[in-house]
């Protein structure tokens, strides 16, 4: 009778038990993250995959993008400002901490709280998503614009190193695209880049010009740096090559269209970041198609007249939004995307640049991605754009820039003209406590205008 009892009570407890599992399983949560679309997009997948296989809690669903990241920046405002709720975790630019910052959840008491070691991180990167003490992101994966080149074409055309400074490479693009129009391909460019009016502009253009020794565009003591005789000639210098070494289309290039064209077997040099490396050599499971593999290598761009190549600091962070309403989830869906193994992994297949320190001496790294290893002073010493300086600014004096150079290279204006009007538009942007910097002796009457009542 007891025993019968008992039975009946511990099958109440069991099915009470089933019946609170099959509640908890019904409460799945379900967060969306904001992914970025540019590349291999199938390995952002699988990541978001493997966090969910390791939470069988956590439903994750992606959205998409788009790929410019003006564009981009523009969704995510307008999500901030209208305090959504859809998206969870947000990738953002390294550029962007000081705009998002208000609308980013702090992580540090998760961090805390998760025991996450953040000693791992390069401290600049880490730092970089610090705002006022507030921890808004975690550093996902970095980037670096470098210099693609065709090994096979170099060597069939009597070239036995890759090009020193831009002057040499403007002059092997032009033969090699002479050689290989003659050979019957018509549609063989010497040069492509990202020459559209979005933020990919602004990241190549700057690497013209300080690499020319023309300044930062804002310099981080609030020097506007942008009317000067090295910066105008650096981009002078860009224009030439639209219709000449590079398609007039470049104009309106983004990162996927340079990499179109390379890959198709159509430039004989690319700036483009890391990400463009392992989809040239056909994925890190071959399924890419292209028809460069082999055929290429990769070398820090090169040097304008201050006698140094410069590249632009990229790279992209994990945060949480303010207005999630699965905030502990997204954090953990953060952490573990950030984490080191993931960042291995990400760098084994998709050739994007990792946060944590450790990776640049990883064997299996440094075995499947050479250049990671072979280009580390690059990564290291990559030219900030001035977003720390611009603070909140940043996106309003891009656009600017992107603009100017632009307005250049479709030909609507000469870069001394461009600048001038450029130079006084940033300080109408960034107000009294940045000045103009050195003007050329020969100033456009308007930034002699501006000098002259500002005293700048
Ligand atoms: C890359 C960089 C990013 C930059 C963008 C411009 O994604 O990582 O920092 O803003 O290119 O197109």
């Amino acid at each position: 009778m007891f025993k019968k009892k008992l039975l009946v009570m511990l099958s109440t407890v069991t099915m009470t038990a089933l019946a609170l599992t099959g509640v908890h399983a019904q409460s799945k949560t379900t967060l969306h993250i904001f992914l970025g679309s540019v590349g291999a997009i199938d390995k952002d997948k699988a990541q978001v995959q493997a966090f969910m296989d390791a939470n069988p809690n956590i439903d994750v669903q992606i959205v998409l993008a788009p790929q410019s990241a003006t564009d981009i920046l523009g969704v995510i405002q307008q999500d901030m400002a209208a305090k959504s709720s859809d998206i969870d975790v947000y990738q953002y630019d390294t550029i962007w901490p000081g705009i998002l910052a208000d609308n980013l959840v702090d992580l540090t008491p998760a961090i805390k709280s998760s025991n996450i070691d953040t000693s791992v991180y390069y401290p600049r990167l880490f730092n970089n998503d610090n705002v006022g003490g507030k921890q808004v992101g975690m550093p996902w994966f970095t980037d670096a614009g470098i210099l693609y080149y065709r090994t096979d074409l170099l060597k069939k055309y009597g070239f036995d190193h890759p090009p020193a400074t831009l002057t040499e490479m403007a002059s092997m693009a032009a033969t090699i695209q002479a050689g290989e129009r003659k050979g019957g391909n018509a549609d063989f460019w010497g040069f492509v880049f990202q020459g559209n009016a979005y933020e990919g502009l602004t990241c190549d253009a700057l690497e013209w010009q300080y690499s020319n020794g023309g300044g930062l565009i804002v310099e981080p003591d609030g020097t506007i740096d942008v009317n000067n005789p090295k910066a105008i000639a650096a981009i002078d210098q860009a224009a030439k090559w639209i219709g000449t070494i590079a398609p007039p289309g470049v104009t309106s290039y983004q990162e996927e269209d340079a990499r179109g064209v390379f890959q198709a077997g159509n430039a004989a040099f690319m700036r483009n970041w890391p990400y463009a490396y392992i989809l040239g050599q056909g994925g890190a499971d071959g399924t890419a198609s292209t028809k460069v593999k082999g055929l290429f290598d990769v070398e820090p761009l090169p040097a304008g007249d201050a006698g140094h190549g410069a590249a632009a600091l990229g790279g992209w962070q994990l945060g949480v939004s303010a207005y999630s309403q699965h905030i502990p989830e997204a954090e953990k869906l953060i952490f573990f995307l950030t984490n080191p193994e993931q960042e291995k992994w990400r760098a084994l297949n998709e050739s994007e640049l990792p946060t944590v320190k450790a990776a640049y001496s990883d064997p299996d790294i440094a075995k499947q991605i050479p250049f990671i290893a072979k280009l580390v002073p690059v990564f290291e010493n990559a030219s900030p754009r001035p977003s720390t300086v611009t603070g909140a600014k940043y996106n309003d004096v891009s656009v600017a820039y992107f603009n100017a150079v632009h307005d250049v290279l479709t030909g609507k204006t000469d870069a001394k003209t461009s600048f001038a009007n450029l130079a006084i538009k940033l300080k109408g942007i960034l107000g009294s406590n940045f000045k103009i910097g050195p003007v050329p002796t020969e100033m456009a009457p308007a930034a002699a205008t501006m000098a002259a009542t500002t005293g700048s």
